[in-house]
């Protein structure tokens, strides 16, 4: 394979506070390479938001500490200085935020704000500006741009609001598009739109994604890898259509259980995992999902396990989980099946 587009490599994002640096990522690795739709999830609070803002260092600099490395185009852009980092944001990395309402402007129209991005990174005249706001507007599905264009934002609804903020992604043909929770505030009908909206101009746009999502069911067919985050540590990643057919890890069985189906939205079943996550000011020395882990045994809470492919597994999935490894203590769930796994833990 190709060296990849963007990647993660030993991230750390600390925050710290008078009770110690809150460790939301640390030390994650991640690879995202051209024309690639790849998932970020993992439950609230687990540091999916604190490792993709670092990309683009929109956390305070006053309050955050970084190490590590995120690579893009050769450099590291934890090393580039405001204007390197200023020149990177929109026109090569752009940014679609979990809340269309606040990332857009109440008293610009839709237009100008679209065009503001346009006219920072491109040298284009009024009426070219104009054009490529229309054909925008046209690609991510706003029907009749032509009298939309100089509508407010409170004047759309929600799913067209989502589309807008989509449209100021696009609009400097970014390499590299990061959606961060991008439907979580639709409903389940409109979701679905949004995200093939977005499957299609992926594909059509060559862009390369990262799709960010509590919900495995967002981005089970967005995306060809997964990456599935927990306790600011990637506990497990491999291709997505392996990662749902034989999950290793019982956080990964855990989440899949409580993934909605887009495609079958009456058919919910949801069973949320037990017990809280942990807490990122101390983590646990082990393990870090053991304290909720059905499965988990001594060697758990006393080591943490590194990210290894599970035994008899391709080499491309990887899993943080003394139970699928062939090691001495380990390998007590190798060839379980997650889902009488899952009946068994059900059993009295
Ligand atoms: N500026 C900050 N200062 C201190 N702690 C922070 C800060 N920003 C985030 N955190 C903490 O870092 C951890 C990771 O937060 P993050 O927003 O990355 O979670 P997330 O996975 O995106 O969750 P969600 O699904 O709810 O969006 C959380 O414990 C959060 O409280
Ligand atoms: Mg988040």
């Amino acid at each position: 394979m190709s060296d990849p587009l963007l990647a993660l490599a030993g991230l750390h994002v600390r925050f710290p506070t008078r009770r110690g640096d809150v460790r939301a990522v640390d030390g994650i690795d991640l690879t995202l390479h051209a024309g690639e739709t790849v998932g970020l999830v993992g439950e609230s609070g687990c540091g999916k938001s604190a490792a993709v803002r670092a990309i683009l260092r929109l956390h305070p600099e006053r309050t955050t500490r970084y190490a590590g490395a995120i690579r893009f185009d050769g450099a590291n852009l934890l090393d580039a200085d405001e204007a390197g980092i200023r020149r990177i944001r929109g026109q090569e990395i752009a940014m679609i935020f979990q809340d269309p309402m606040t990332s857009l402007n109440p008293v610009m129209t839709i237009g100008d704000q679209i065009g503001e991005g346009l006219a920072a990174h491109e040298k284009l005249s009024r009426a070219d500006r104009r054009k490529r706001v229309l054909e925008l507007l046209t690609l991510v599905g706003i029907p009749s741009p032509q009298t939309r264009v100089d509508a407010f934002p409170h004047q759309f609804s929600g799913g067209m609001r989502q589309r807008v903020v989509i449209a100021i992604a696009l609009a400097c043909n970014p390499r590299v598009v990061l959606a961060d929770e991008i439907t979580t505030a639709l409903d389940v009908t409109l979701q679905a739109q949004i995200l093939e909206l977005l499957r299609a101009l992926s594909a059509r746009l060559g862009m390369a994604t990262l799709m960010i999502s509590h919900d495995l069911g967002v981005v089970a067919g967005m995306t060809s890898r997964v990456y599935v985050m927990y306790g600011g540590r990637i506990v497990e990643t491999a291709a997505t259509d392996e990662l749902f057919e034989h999950p290793a890890m019982p956080y990964t069985w855990g989440l899949l259980r409580s993934a909605p189906n887009l495609e079958k939205p009456d058919a919910l079943r949801l069973t949320p995992i037990p017990g809280l996550p942990p807490d990122l000011l101390a983590p646990p020395a082990g393990c870090r999902f053991a304290a909720r882990c059905p499965f988990a045994r001594p060697i758990c809470t006393a080591r943490e396990p590194g990210l290894a492919a599970p035994a008899g597994r391709p080499p491309a999935h990887l899993a943080r989980c003394w139970g699928t490894q062939d090691v001495a203590d380990g390998g007590w769930l190798i060839g379980h099946d997650w889902q009488s796994a899952a009946a068994e833990e059900a059993a009295p």
